[in-house]
């Protein structure tokens, strides 16, 4: 696939008088099977799967010139932000050689998140996807000015989000998404996502996720330094063989609605998902006592009422509480009454499984 989008690239001279602007808003996922460690260039150690997400966005807007050489400027909340442009720049850079056309453009990037700054919600994903987006568009409009339309292809947009930030490549598909090689996946790649929206069933397809949020603070060890820490992770084979497994019995478990599982396979990865922290070499907690306190009470209620509610965590002290849309009122009633109490400032976000990118522009 990535030979096809190398011989594809647009290598032509770009016209004199080319010039626009674009814009894309692209969400955040949760992950259910969790990716945690890589190799290679962006390689996961293990598939992942994840819900897309609605409410927890990045806006993108790309301002574009023709320009004898590479211009690149980068703007977050109106402020100018060298440190991350630099990052994206690095990333355009190195990339190059699927899109050599950047090379006789200036870009202006100006993004936002719809969600706080302030909420300890991880934004690569969703960022690096809504850049990918805008590129992947001008790249198309550029295109059109030679007379050669080509569509947008969502397999490349993931290919190259993953380069930027792995999570990200699961962003750019709605509903739901698979990345990784897996035998229990036909067409599933280490290097792109796929999309699972046409197999799993409906509930699925309408699920929410109230992120409630424990403490805003910045992380204080990065996914990258994470990821990293597998590498010397005694238990770091067991873990990949467990989530390979995982895999399998949650697209089953998608298929048929058998929501035990979902419960028990989504939970079990983000208690595995912070065991690894806690047992690699440094050891690191990113949980806090209120995350605790949160996941019983959950439990508690779970095993009161039988509404089937269950967990995930993010590499962060918040917790995702995952339910049908069916069971919104009781659960949000939940929320509203007891869970807000172990919430920094009462603060949550409603959320729920979302269609992906979209244009703004
Ligand atoms: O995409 P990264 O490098 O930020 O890693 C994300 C890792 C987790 O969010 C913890 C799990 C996942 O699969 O999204």
């Amino acid at each position: 696939m990535a030979n096809k989008w190398l011989s594809e690239a647009f290598k032509g001279e770009v016209p004199k008088d080319f010039q626009g602007k674009v814009g894309w808003a692209s969400p955040s996922n949760i992950a259910l099977v969790k990716y945690w460690g890589k190799k290679g260039k962006q390689i996961p150690q293990n598939p992942s799967i994840s819900f897309t997400l609605s409410e927890c966005r990045s806006e993108t807007f790309v301002t574009y010139e023709k320009a004898d050489h590479f211009g690149f400027r980068f703007f977050f909340d109106g402020m100018e932000n060298p440190a991350f442009g630099a990052k994206i720049e690095k990333f355009l850079l190195d990339r190059q050689a699927f899109s050599p056309f950047i090379n006789q453009l200036s870009l202006t990037v100006e993004s936002q998140n719809t969600f706080p700054h302030s909420s300890g919600i991880a934004s690569s994903a969703s960022s690096m996807s809504a850049f990918v987006m805008c590129l992947m568009d001008i790249e198309r409009s550029l295109s059109l000015s030679k007379g050669r339309p080509i569509d947008l292809d969502l397999q490349k947009a993931s290919y190259f989000s993953r380069l930027a930030s792995g999570s990200a490549a699961r962003s750019v598909f709605p509903k739901m998404a698979l990345w990784g090689a897996t035998p229990y996946y036909e067409g599933s790649s280490d290097e792109y996502a796929v999309s699972l929206e046409n197999d799993i069933l409906p509930v699925f397809k309408t699920y929410r996720d109230a992120i409630l949020i424990v403490s805003g603070e910045t992380k204080s060890v990065s996914s990258r330094a994470g990821h990293a820490l597998m590498e010397g992770n005694p238990y770091a084979p067991a873990r990949y063989a467990k989530a390979n497994e995982n895999i399998k019995d949650l697209l089953a478990a998608l298929q048929s609605g058998d929501l035990d599982t979902f419960i028990n396979i989504t939970e079990s990865e983000a208690l595995q998902l912070h065991a690894l922290m806690m047992c690699s070499n440094p050891s690191y907690i990113l949980m806090k006592p209120n995350t605790l306190n949160l996941i019983n009470e959950i439990r508690e209620f779970r095993e009161e009422t039988k509404i089937p509610l269950c967990f995930t965590l993010d590499a962060g002290p918040n917790v995702h509480l995952l339910y049908s849309e069916s069971e919104a009122e009781k659960v949000e009633e939940l929320i509203k009454n007891e869970l807000v109490n172990y919430c920094v400032e009462g603060r949550w976000i409603a959320d729920r499984v979302g269609n992906g990118p979209k244009k703004l522009l």
